[in-house]
């Protein structure tokens, strides 16, 4: 797949949303830093590339039907609306399978399951800290309980 015509889809659907669009930017270039530097195979990178930039593509229809963008409503919702953006760019069936399941899971963090999914975990947060001003308690808790790869431990060390 073409990162390009999933980024612009992207952008597309956010459009005249900047904070959302800079989000999965961001989360795309850390997710990828992190799933090159840990030595993913092609096949798992892809997945997890798909996957950081459309994580948070459930928020605009969470926003609509419920006013609320927390994180369970997204992973309701965001599935169904990857589902159709994925099929319309013809992507294959079983990476779309697991981008959907990565983001209808990316708030849980008691059942990771996969490199893809642990790194998409750490991307957002690496991400959210920052976006959110998170406290240096925050953020160490964080660290200890969440983050696994080398890679990603040491972007948490070296950002904050
Ligand atoms: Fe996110």
């Amino acid at each position: 797949m073409d990162m390009n015509k999933v980024t612009t889809a992207m952008i597309d659907y956010y459009k005249g949303d900047p904070k959302r669009i800079q989000h999965f930017l961001k989360v795309h270039a850390y997710a990828k830093l992190i799933g090159e530097q840990e030595g993913l195979d092609k096949e798992t990178l892809e997945v997890l590339e798909v996957a950081a930039l459309t994580h948070d593509i459930g928020i605009k229809v969470s926003e609509e039907k419920y006013n609320s963008s927390a994180g369970k409503y997204q992973e309701i919702e965001g599935p169904a609306v990857a589902q159709k953006m994925l099929g319309d760019l013809q992507y294959d069936k079983e990476k779309t399978e697991r981008v959907c399941y990565l983001i209808g899971h990316h708030h849980t963090y008691d059942q990771i399951n996969g490199i893809d999914y642990q790194i998409l975990v750490e991307a957002d947060f690496l991400v959210n800290l920052a976006e959110e001003h998170s406290s240096r308690q925050t953020i160490e808790s964080v660290k200890n309980k969440i983050f696994k790869t080398k890679t990603g431990i040491w972007l948490i060390n070296k950002i904050f």
